[in-house]
């Protein structure tokens, strides 16, 4: 049987490069190999676990379909479709919700970080978080999950839930695994964390021009002299050499050892060959900007097709439970 695959990303604004290499490349892979069934969403339910604007929520989950449609996500191949509309993912996470303890959900990292962000908003839909990231998963019995590294502890979740629901109802659910790329973890621009959303200086845009990218790439803090230790920037410098122009990365590396590089040159290469990687993106993204009926019939589609599957979930989950 082809495996199943499912994965989302939230709302949240449009894609940067982190989300680009540690989740959409991977999504790309498997929905391009033979061996595998695809499903992806876009998590706009996820995105009101933490403060939001409703306009902007409701701009932002369309940006999401329409840049996954030009990063190459295909409707003919993967089940494209928002969260919300598959109302059976809600459902199923309260069904999961007495399987999983507080005590469980208040110690993941994720959520203690969240309450640090927002320490007035710390709701209960927060701390269900990876109930229903769970329920996104198994509600398709997806097996496989392309995400980025910072995942990890809310697939341990979905693990964790699968296994017990199997144990008291006597469910076929899988125990998910991450699907890795090689950009599993993009670093900060700033050289300090993960390069995210949240963080002003620390991404770079799918959209950006070369002007900006260049800008961006040469603010990483470096230090003034090669050679010597590594600092954090220097680091993350090299962790893009190795992504974009691994030819080369060794030489720069050599360079960076006899004191002689200049940090510049490497940046501007760098550059370069990004803004090249995502000149296709940014084409085919303006195309389908201007074809909004294509976005709306491929989200209709989407949501049809997912429906179809995560009702027979349902029904089977409250069959078990003693709930039909
Ligand atoms: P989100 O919206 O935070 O991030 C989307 C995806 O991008 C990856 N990512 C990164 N990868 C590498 N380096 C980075 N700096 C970086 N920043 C972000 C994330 O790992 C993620 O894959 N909980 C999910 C959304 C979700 C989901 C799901 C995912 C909801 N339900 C079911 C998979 C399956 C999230 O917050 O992603």
């Amino acid at each position: 049987m082809e495996k199943r695959v499912l994965s989302g990303i939230r709302a949240t604004g449009r894609l940067h490069l982190g989300n680009f290499l540690g989740a959409v490349m991977g999504m790309l892979e498997l929905q391009n190999s033979p061996d595998y069934e695809t499903l992806y969403m876009v998590a706009d339910v996820h995105t009101i676990t933490t403060p939001f604007n409703i306009e902007e929520l409701r701009k932002n989950r369309r940006e999401v379909i329409i840049d996954y449609l030009a990063a190459g996500l295909d409707p003919e191949k993967s089940v494209i479709f928002q969260q919300s509309e598959v109302s059976e993912h809600l459902e199923l996470a309260f069904y999961f919700s007495s399987v999983a303890t507080i005590a469980r959900m208040q110690h993941l990292p994720t959520f203690k970080e969240k309450v640090k962000q927002y320490p007035h908003h710390s709701t209960m839909a927060l701390l269900n978080y990876p109930i229903l990231m769970a329920s996104d998963i198994l509600v398709y019995k997806a097996g496989l999950v392309p995400v980025g590294i910072d995942q990890e502890p809310h697939l341990e979740v979905a693990r964790e839930i699968a296994r017990k629901m199997n144990q008291l109802y006597g469910t076929d659910f899988p125990e998910p695994k991450r699907f890795a790329t090689k950009g599993e973890y993009i670093p900060s621009l700033t050289g300090e964390g993960k390069m995210s959303k949240t963080v002003a200086g620390s991404f770079i845009n799918l959209t950006d021009s070369l002007e900006e990218i260049r800008k961006k790439i040469r603010s990483i803090p470096t230090a003034t002299h090669a050679g010597g230790e590594m600092s954090e920037g220097v680091k993350t410098l090299f962790k893009f050499a190795e992504l974009y122009i691994s030819n080369e990365a060794e030489k720069y590396k050599e360079e960076f050892n006899k004191g002689t590089l200049q940090f510049v040159t490497l940046k501007d290469a760098i550059s370069e060959a990004i803004y090249r990687d995502l000149q296709p993106f940014q084409e085919r993204r303006k195309k389908i900007e201007s074809d909004q009926k294509y976005v709306d019939k491929v989200i209709k589609e989407g949501a049809q097709k997912a429906r179809a599957i995560a009702s027979k979930t349902v029904k089977e989950v409250r069959k078990k439970m003693g709930l039909l």
